[in-house]
């Protein structure tokens, strides 16, 4: 069965791209590499044997979109993956992050209700949740005011894709990632943003390699455990074969206006120096950090209810904080030689 991933020479992508080929599904990626090189093409290759063809294109380009699939009559489903995804960089430049982001959605959805397209997954975020006022989180937590322009793409992109396919015959699902991290255990590849990274684990990953001086602890006066902030860390690779499942369910699944949201984390809420200090224990390295005040925008505290995926999806995640630590900086090495 062939698959159109979208974004798929980006982090989670690529990864998703590996576990599709291991479980036997064709794949091509579309891809602008406007957050990333291509290089993950080579990784997929070297882990699976297979090479990928990805259509270096804008998916907001509508005319070049369509060119995908009408050279590709055979697409079943998609996985869209391709979108921007700083917070901050979203907070500078709305418009940026709507035009890209929901029009990117539009052309795609578009070619998926023409092309008669069967199965959709979505990526999404935990970041609809906003600050949730009771942990852990399920899918019917409420959904909050979007906290940047970059969450509100995700709350309106759910929104759309229910109004564009509810009469049709698309069976959907949005997946809300908690917080993806690590890399697969190869170490042919992993996170390699075109942009410095902002997210906890390349930050740490790249102090400890030396690329930054030291990092900085946002806040050690929550009220948590140990005052730092908690979130929920998922293994990309446990993430992937949560994509993997997705298409199978839908693919499985008689009801032929399905559609469904699933939480993905591991369900257990880890604060940054736990992280720290998970990563200072598997690699022997010690990290250089200081403790400044909170980062403005975070929240306290977020972790999943992933009962949900679990029980329709037959997903469980495998990896904790420590696999989490250890194949990111087996990467981060393999990166950092590479330049
Ligand atoms: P990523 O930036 O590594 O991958 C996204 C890919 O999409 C990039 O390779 C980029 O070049 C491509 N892309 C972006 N806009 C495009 C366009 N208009 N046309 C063609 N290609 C385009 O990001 P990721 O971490 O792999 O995230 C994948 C998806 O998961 C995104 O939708 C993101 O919002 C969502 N998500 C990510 C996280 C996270 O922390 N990584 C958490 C929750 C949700
Ligand atoms: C995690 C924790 C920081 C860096 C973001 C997006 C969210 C989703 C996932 C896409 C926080 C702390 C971080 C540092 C630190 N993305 N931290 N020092 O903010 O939970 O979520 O990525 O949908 O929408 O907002 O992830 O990795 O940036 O931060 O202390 O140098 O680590 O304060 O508590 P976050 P993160």
């Amino acid at each position: 069965m062939k698959i159109l991933v979208t974004g798929g020479t980006g982090y989670i992508g690529s990864h998703t791209i590996v576990d599709l080929i291991n479980n036997g599904f064709d794949v091509i990626s579309v891809d602008s590499f406007i957050n990333s090189d291509g290089s993950a093409l080579k990784g997929i290759e070297k882990i699976t044997g297979k090479k990928i063809i990805n259509y270096q294109l804008d998916l907001r380009d509508k005319e070049k979109t369509k060119q995908i699939f009408t050279e590709n009559p055979d697409i079943e489903g998609v996985i869209h993956f391709a979108a921007l995804k700083a917070v901050g960089e979203s907070v500078e430049k709305p418009l940026l992050y709507f035009d890209n982001n929901i029009n990117s959605l539009l052309n795609i959805l578009e070619n998926i209700v023409e092309n008669e397209v069967k199965y959709f997954v979505f990526s999404s975020s935990c970041t609809v949740y906003g600050s949730p006022d009771k942990l852990p989180v399920d899918e019917n937590t409420p959904v909050k005011e979007a906290e940047s322009p970059y969450g509100r793409t995700k709350q309106i992109s759910e929104q759309i894709s229910k109004d564009v396919l509810q009469n049709t015959s698309v069976k959907a699902i949005m997946l809300r990632y908690f917080n993806p991290a690590g890399a697969h255990e190869s170490a042919e590849m992993g996170e390699s943003p075109a942009l410095p990274p902002l997210n906890l684990v390349p930050i740490i990953t790249e102090t400890a390699i030396g690329k930054r001086k030291s990092m900085m602890v946002y806040g050690d006066d929550y009220d948590t455990r140990d005052g730092s902030a908690i979130r929920d860390y998922i293994h990309v690779m446990d993430l992937a074969d949560a994509h993997t499942k997705s298409l199978q369910y839908l693919i499985n699944n008689t009801d032929n206006h399905l559609f469904d949201f699933f939480n993905l984390g591991i369900g257990q809420g880890v604060t940054v120096l736990e992280a720290i200090n998970a990563f200072e224990k598997v690699t022997g390295q010690k990290l250089n950090y200081s403790i400044s005040g909170r980062r403005s925008g975070d929240i306290p505290a977020i972790y999943a209810d992933y009962t949900k995926a679990k029980k329709l999806l037959n997903w469980n995640p495998k990896r904790n904080i420590e696999d989490i630590m250890r194949t990111a900086w087996e990467w981060e090495k393999v990166r950092s030689k590479e330049g």
